[in-house]
């Protein structure tokens, strides 16, 4: 065993070698007292009791993930409001809604310690310059949603941001060279998620990445059900029982929807989601399933064939209700007390192709590689009471920014931007000039500091003098 001078050194080393993974101390002797001392440090952040629960059911993990999806059938949505009957029903959820904002019972909670391989950004995407003229980021964008939900509600509302290893620090800083965008730093909590080995499924062993630095990747987005356990302090202290959550890359987000809320409160729900309708078989959003009476959300990546192309006779999918990672969840649930057995998030596996250090000399895979462990939040639903999934106009609520190019792409979610607000404008009685594929000719761009929904842009416009037939950038 390796000999380090202090008690907790002594410790971390231990849980080490208990876990068998003593060949991450293989450049011991080469390494300074700096590279030591980080080795040390990094290794002191890992579970190693949770690592060696993953790391020995690899094969147990990847059986049940692909247990695949023979007794599913469609979770209950509700349907976005048409009848004069569900029009009521809404109205109701939106008043109940609308009485917890103003009771101040809600909170912010945004995920934004992923990767963002896809997109191809360095630095953390909530650092991407989306919005159409003004170039803002989305950070910026969810921040000015929030100052606009705290005049209308003229209460204080506690901000979580979950960001991960990689880029806490360049987010923390982000935020504060922009002054926190106008929130005060005492409602903003950043929280960094916890990190888990990326291992060589072969032996099981950790991989590293330098001769001083363990191979890590965040665990997942269910890595947020830690950090609302860990912030039952701050909860209690704004009186918090709501979490409205939502993912970083959807700048449509209608972030603390009253209507959302309210249904969550009136079903007494514990975990609530948002739904759009899937439109084709590939599209690649998880989908609301019912297994036996339990609602859990099956990942694009395991839905069964079957199950992916079914249709209804009017030509719907029959499994349509993609998940748009959009979430109220209730305090009590999540963070209930100190007695309260701490809750155990299941993991996935996944399997990537890294880059990492073999006897000294680095090895690049282009085929997978390596297994690292992530926990999604929806994973909850089985335990949760009263599950509710509502319906969303994917037009409205979900555009968002994943990929480079195409689908999913800046190009598409500043197009979707520009048409809710063209769409907004035209309800207020403003002409938008359009083309002849139909979408508007000019940029437009409304800050949420403006107005948030077309009830407020209506209003909004009484005191501004528009002409329609320029850029429209209202700030
Ligand atoms: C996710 C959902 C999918 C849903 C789609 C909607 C999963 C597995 N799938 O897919 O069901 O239909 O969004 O857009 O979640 N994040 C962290 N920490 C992590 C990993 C991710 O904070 O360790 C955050 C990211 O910053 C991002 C969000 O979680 O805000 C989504 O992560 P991503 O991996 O991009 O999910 P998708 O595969 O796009």
């Amino acid at each position: 065993m390796i000999r380090v001078e202090s008690a907790h050194d002594q410790v971390n080393v231990a849980k080490v070698y208990e876990a068998n993974q003593e060949q991450v101390f293989q450049y011991w002797d080469e390494l300074g007292v700096e590279e030591r001392r980080r080795l040390l440090a990094q290794i002191a952040t890992i579970d190693f009791q949770e690592f060696r629960r993953l790391a020995g059911h690899i094969t147990q993990t990847e059986s049940d993930d692909e247990e695949g999806s023979s007794l599913l059938r469609p979770a209950e949505m509700i349907p976005l409001a048409t009848t004069p009957l569900q029009l009521q029903e809404r109205a109701r959820a939106r008043a109940a809604g609308v009485e917890s904002l103003r009771n101040g019972e809600v909170g912010i909670f945004l995920v934004a310690g992923g990767q963002g391989t896809r997109l191809g950004f360095e630095g953390p995407k909530g650092c991407f310059p989306l919005l159409p003229i003004s170039g803002a980021t989305l950070f910026q964008h969810f921040a000015e949603k929030i100052l606009a939900l705290k005049r209308l509600y003229k209460k204080s509302m506690p901000w979580f941001i979950m960001t991960s290893q990689a880029n806490d620090e360049e987010t923390r800083s982000f935020f504060r060279s922009n002054r926190n965008f106008g929130l005060p730093t005492s409602d903003i909590y950043f929280q960094p998620q916890a990190m888990l080995p990326v291992i060589d499924p072969r032996y099981g062993k950790i991989l590293m990445a330098s001769k001083s630095e363990l191979l890590l990747s965040p665990n997942g987005h269910g890595g947020s059900i830690r950090v609302m356990q860990e912030s039952r302090d701050t909860l209690e202290k704004y009186g918090t029982k709501f979490l409205f959550y939502h993912q970083v890359d959807n700048p449509l987000v209608e972030m603390a929807d009253p209507v959302f809320l309210g249904y969550h409160i009136l079903r007494d729900s514990q975990f609530s989601s948002k739904a759009v309708a899937k439109q084709v078989p590939e599209e690649k959003v998880g989908l609301f399933c019912l297994d036996g009476e339990t609602t859990r959300v099956v990942e694009y990546s395991e839905i069964g064939e079957v199950e992916q192309n079914e249709r209804e006779e009017d030509g719907r999918l029959t499994f349509r209700a993609g998940n748009i990672a959009c979430h109220v969840v209730s305090t009590e649930f999540v963070a209930p007390d100190d007695s309260a057995e701490p809750f155990v998030m299941p993991y996935h596996i996944a399997r990537k192709a890294v880059t990492f250090l073999r006897d000294g000399e680095e090895v690049t895979g282009t085929d997978p590689n390596s297994v690292r462990f992530e926990s999604f939040i929806f994973d909850v639903l089985p335990r949760t009471r009263n599950p509710v999934v509502l319906e969303a106009d994917r037009a409205r609520e979900f555009a968002p920014v994943k990929n480079a190019e195409g689908a999913d792409s800046p190009a598409s979610s500043r197009q979707a931007l520009i048409s809710l607000w063209a769409e907004w404008l035209e309800a207020a009685g403003i002409e938008v000039p359009r083309d002849e594929n139909g979408q508007p000719k000019n940029r437009i761009e409304i800050s949420p500091l403006v107005a948030d929904s077309q009830e407020q842009l209506t209003a909004a416009l009484e005191e501004w003098d528009l002409d329609p037939s320029k850029t429209i950038h209202l700030r």
